[in-house]
């Protein structure tokens, strides 16, 4: 809310060049153009004019008018001495009779000038083309033949511009269009005339009586240890004035809320990994138990590829211990999905389907009791797009490996990052992935309805088996962007990636 402020209160915030500019305006009898103001009240630059002006104006005591004309001037004056093309070929052509060979007006006006004097005499009307016996001619029109003594438009502004430069309310739109249209022949100069008056708050003021005093604006050391502060007239802080919006560059919002989910994991001591999009289905599937009949592995949901269609797994012993654990279990005690596994479609080229495949190529490469490892990265699904879907979307994926790992410990570690996050309110639900026992699923209550955050689970022996591994594993992948959708309550998630300039400059970083 703006408290209006009573004149005392205006005059004690003025600054030293709003006093001068107001005398000075007083004395020109209540309004001129900045230019005028400079001598009126001793300024050195109409900046400085406009600058008090422009305060003033924003405590209402003046009022700055702003009119902007366009005017237009020849730029080459060559022409002006020499005339258009179309004239000096409307004077060759009538020097030979009225008809001429284009390749003789080709000699006449050198250096491609023809074409344009062609180009213009077809547009204007003034010559004909005709062919005779294999040749070109020109052939002057009536319209061209009068114009052999008289000026064309163009020329006449032209002639008139060469005087002085003609504003654009007087000159004919049409041939102002062509002439730019001509390259380098005329110049736009665009001139904003101002003029600043005094309002009644205005006059009220310098009726009150203006005192021109030099005053001290800011507090230096010097002023400090000089002592002079004490005699020093301080300006007023004026906190309601306007003050133009200021937008700073500043990090994408999504970034931002990546790197506070990236501190809050590295904080409980967990360390970042992150692979490759492309992978055989071994790993991104087979590997975490995923029987190859599961619905997961469609084409529907997957996105499979062409090139490479195929990415041979080259560890032939890593090969065989997950083709036995898929048909029977191998040493796992479990008893496997039966069936005879493929290597033909393990091997299939595929764009990873969720960051599980990061945290087992992780476990893979470095199994060792205890780990905390998380990932934040991409992912592709073949989802239909709308409000929560999209085919690219990024999960924020980790496991923890420690002897006293247990469910309780993976519900108490969710509950945290989320409340982190700001987030107390999520539901979890049973649920089931081929991969973990026991398995559940995240969801938070946002916009009417429960929104399925993510899964999380105890990895089952099946998949840890082929490291070693008899200790708890816990997992969990979970939807950034639907993060980022409760985060700033948008209820569509494309919105996200859509680069709205001027919503981006708004975002609050505070
Ligand atoms: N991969 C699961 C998904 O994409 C999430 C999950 C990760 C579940 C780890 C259990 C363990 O939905």
């Amino acid at each position: 809310m703006v408290i209006p402020m009573s004149i005392s209160e205006i005059l004690e915030g003025l600054s030293y060049n709003e006093r001068r500019l107001l005398l000075a305006l007083q004395s020109v009898g209540g309004g001129a153009a900045p230019a005028d103001l400079i001598s009126a009240g001793n300024f050195e630059l109409e900046v400085e004019v406009m600058g008090a002006a422009s305060w003033l104006a924003s405590k209402g005591l003046v009022t700055i008018d702003e009119q902007v004309t366009k005017s237009f001037a020849v730029a080459d004056m060559s022409v002006m001495e020499n005339g258009l093309p179309e004239r000096k070929a409307l004077k060759a052509i009538d020097s030979v009779g009225g008809k001429m060979d284009m390749a003789a007006l080709a000699d006449a006006l050198p250096g491609g000038e023809d074409k344009i004097a062609v180009g213009w005499l077809k547009r204007k009307k003034l010559a004909d083309i005709v062919a005779e016996d294999g040749s070109k001619f020109l052939v002057l029109t009536d319209l061209g033949k009068g114009y052999l003594s008289k000026e064309m438009d163009d020329e006449a502004l032209l002639a008139r511009m060469v005087v002085a430069p003609i504003s654009e309310k007087d000159a004919d739109p049409r041939i102002i269009k062509d002439l730019k249209g001509r390259q380098g022949m005329i110049v736009e100069d665009i001139v904003t005339k101002r003029h600043i008056d005094l309002t009644d708050l205005g006059k009220e003021a310098l009726a009150e009586g203006i005192e021109l005093k030099e005053e001290t604006v800011q507090v230096t050391d010097n002023l400090i240890q000089s002592g002079r502060w004490k005699d020093a007239e301080f300006r007023k802080y004026d906190v309601q004035t306007f003050a133009p919006a200021f937008y700073p560059a500043k990090k994408h919002p999504l970034s931002r809320l990546a790197a506070d989910v990236k501190r809050i994991f590295t904080d409980m001591g967990f360390t970042e990994y992150d692979g490759e999009y492309v992978h055989p289905a071994f790993w991104d599937l087979d590997m975490l138990f995923v029987p190859q009949d599961h619905p997961a592995r469609d084409l529907q949901d997957t996105f499979y590829l062409s090139n490479p269609a195929k990415i041979p797994v080259t560890d032939e012993k890593l090969l065989e211990t997950v083709k036995n654990i898929h048909e029977n279990g191998g040493d796992t005690g479990s008893t496997g999905w039966g069936g005879k596994w493929s290597r033909e479609m393990a091997e299939q080229g595929m764009l990873r389907t969720h960051t599980t495949v990061n945290t087992i190529e992780s476990i893979a490469m470095d199994p060792k009791v205890p780990s905390k490892v998380f990932s934040l990265s991409r992912i592709f699904r073949k989802e239909s797009i709308d409000a929560t879907h999209l085919p690219e979307f990024t999960q924020i994926e980790g496991y923890i490996i420690d002897d006293n790992a247990n469910f309780d410990m993976l519900i108490s570690i969710i509950r945290e990052f989320y409340a982190k996050m700001g987030f107390d309110q999520i539901r979890i639900r049973p649920a089931y992935f081929p991969y973990t026992e026991p398995s559940l699923e995240l969801e938070v209550f946002f916009n009417g309805k429960w929104m399925e955050l993510g899964g999380a689970g105890v990895f089952r022996p099946e998949v840890v088996a082929p490291f070693g591994i008899d200790k708890p594993v816990l997992a969990w992948g979970f939807g950034f962007e639907r993060l980022a959708m409760l985060k700033w309550g948008i209820t569509d998630i494309r919105d996200l990636y859509i680069s709205d300039v001027d919503l981006l400059k708004k975002n609050r970083i505070l």
